[in-house]
């Protein structure tokens, strides 16, 4: 087996401490109570979960405004509770990624609040201006919650510079003391075990702040550096960088294998999208050859649905269109024209077209990030403010709070009506029916542990024959697996020419001998997918042991 690059056949599954489970009673989620949960995690079969952040924070921005970054907010519990759950984490196998806030801190960090004092040697830890730059509107994130990236300080009398909020100042990269604050922030999650960072907002981090209108330079080097440290201190550690940046863009994040070990793939995630909205595969087959160079160490993490918002900004105006027409025709749905609040579920409709989705995920070359409650097809709740409608509590099970906590009043409320209420979607009674989302999530986490191919692989993406149908071969150490999906919501045989062998299904008792013209004919429901072995299984097994 292989221990090193741990992380090319890992399955990762992202959650916030918040709304996982509260074990004090208070209303909030805890550590205490995310350890307990353990047991459930390892039983779905994740390797690493990636926690949202959880140090002391006023929490504007659900805890991406840091105040302390050695810290535990007192409400997830204390720093022994987080050594507690570490441990139980360890024991179990599973490795914690935790989430590195660096761009910016909350404006209530003491960095901040000495900062504003010009005499201060803090104040250099921001960006600031004396005069309002002239391009103060450029460079906004949040459009429809944020209309300038520089605001003034009455303390300073300045003007600092924040990409996000304007309670969340940017941090000045170019100040070497904050990069070595950087350093030293990692160093100390390190020693507490943590296998490694969901570093936030990447391109933010190294691109000098936009003061004038000539485009500003982004320092790769400072990325290099913090993944030297980290090697350094932990050498099987990795950063999972957070960039949605077109394909052009990509390769200098990897930095040829020293810089990011893995990076979340936006352009293919809405690309898969507008694949899903139209029944046609060629958009997801484009965009993964787009992006297919990679440094041999440098890997793509694949997801369906994260924390945020759906972003579509990366699609043309007709397709961004398309998506929203198809997955989010209600304002409501939608987040200031950005993207769509949902989860997948209440978003694809119909199971099968939601296990297709989830199987490609799965399949596609890389690691797959999963995110919690989707895997028993948990909703949103629209009522709730922008993002808040998809970061509700999980759904233990069909008892008070769904089983997330016995307070009287919850820091965040679950979704306890409609179709994806508590008494309807639980993990409780999905553990119990063979045929839940639940348990077929699990057996499809397990079977895509089974094939390292696909994390490991050279990769093809085979012709079909249709249109709507994915098929990706991939090969490794002699071993062949071949993924296929259909998007449409009709049947469609897929003609695959992939040489010798017959094709075994791996989820089921089939075999797919090829025809005398060579071709094998694999036969998809609406919606269907396969994940099939080429030639003799066996043999690939044996070859699996001896390596
Ligand atoms: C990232 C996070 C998002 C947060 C923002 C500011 O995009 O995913 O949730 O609001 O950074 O830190």
């Amino acid at each position: 087996m292989i221990h090193d690059l741990w992380y090319k056949n890992a399955v990762v599954y992202s959650l916030d401490v918040e709304t996982f489970l509260d074990a004090s009673g208070d209303g909030c989620g805890d550590f205490e109570g995310l350890s307990r949960r353990l047991d459930y995690l390892e039983a779905l079969g994740v390797d690493a979960v990636w926690l949202a952040p959880f140090q002391p924070s006023p929490r504007r921005d659900d805890g991406y405004d840091i105040a302390d970054y050695y810290g535990v907010d007192p409400r997830f519990g204390s720093g022994g509770d987080f050594v507690e759950f570490m441990r139980e984490a360890e024991s179990r196998g599973i490795r914690v990624l935790i989430d590195l806030v660096v761009n910016h801190t909350s404006d209530r960090h003491r960095w901040f609040r000495e900062g504003r004092d010009t005499g201060s040697p803090l104040h250099d830890w921001y960006v600031w201006s004396k005069t309002r730059p002239t391009n103060f509107r450029r460079g906004v994130v949040f459009p429809g919650e944020q209309t300038e990236t520089w605001a003034y300080d009455r303390a300073a009398r300045e003007y600092y510079f924040h990409r996000f909020y304007d309670f969340q100042p940017d941090l000045n990269m170019d100040n070497p003391r904050v990069r070595e604050e950087v350093r030293r922030i990692m160093g100390f999650w390190l020693e507490l075990g943590v296998s490694g960072f969901r570093v936030d907002a990447v391109p933010f981090i190294l691109e000098e702040a936009p003061r004038s209108r000539r485009k500003p330079t982004t320092h790769f080097e400072y990325l290099e550096e913090f993944r030297e440290f980290l090697q350094w201190r932990v050498g099987d550690a990795i950063l999972l960088g957070e960039a949605n940046v077109p394909p052009d863009q990509t390769l200098p994040y990897f930095a040829d294998g020293d810089g990011l070990h893995l990076m979340f793939n936006f352009w293919v995630n809405q690309h898969l999208f507008l694949s899903l909205a139209t029944g046609d595969a060629r958009p997801l087959a484009a965009a993964l050859q787009a992006t297919r160079k990679l440094p041999p160490t440098g890997q793509w993490a694949h997801f369906l649905r994260n924390h945020d918002e759906l972003d579509l900004g990366r699609l043309a105006a007709h397709d961004r269109r398309t998506v929203f027409e198809a997955f989010g025709p209600e304002p409501s749905m939608q987040l200031y024209g950005r993207g769509i609040r949902r989860r997948p579920a209440p978003m694809l409709g119909d199971q099968a077209r939601l296990r297709l989705a989830y199987s490609l995920v799965l399949s596609l070359p890389g690691t797959p990030v999963l995110r919690y409650g989707d895997e028993i097809g948990m909703g949103d709740d629209l009522r709730l403010k922008d993002r808040a409608a998809i970061r509700t509590p999980m759904q233990w099970s069909n008892e008070r709070n769904a089983g997330f906590s016995r307070a009287e009043t919850l820091a965040r409320p679950v979704i306890s009506r409609g179709a994806f209420g508590y008494d309807t979607v639980n993990v409780e009674e999905q553990q119990r029916d063979a045929g839940s989302l639940l348990r077929w999530t699990t057996r499809m986490i397990r079977l895509r542990k089974q094939c390292p191919e696909v994390g490991w692989g050279e990769w093809r993406i085979v012709p079909s024959g249709s249109r709507a149908v994915l098929a990706i071969e991939y090969v490794w150490r002699g071993n062949t697996i071949v993924s296929v999906h259909n998007l449409a919501q009709e049947p469609r045989e897929a003609k695959l020419r992939l040489g010798g062998g017959a094709l075994t299904n791996l989820m089921d008792v089939e075999e797919i001998r090829a025809g005398h013209d060579g071709i094998h004919r694999v036969t998809l429901d609406a919606y269907g997918y396969r994940w099939l072995r080429l030639g003799d299984v066996n043999q690939a097994l044996a070859r699996q042991v001896v390596d």
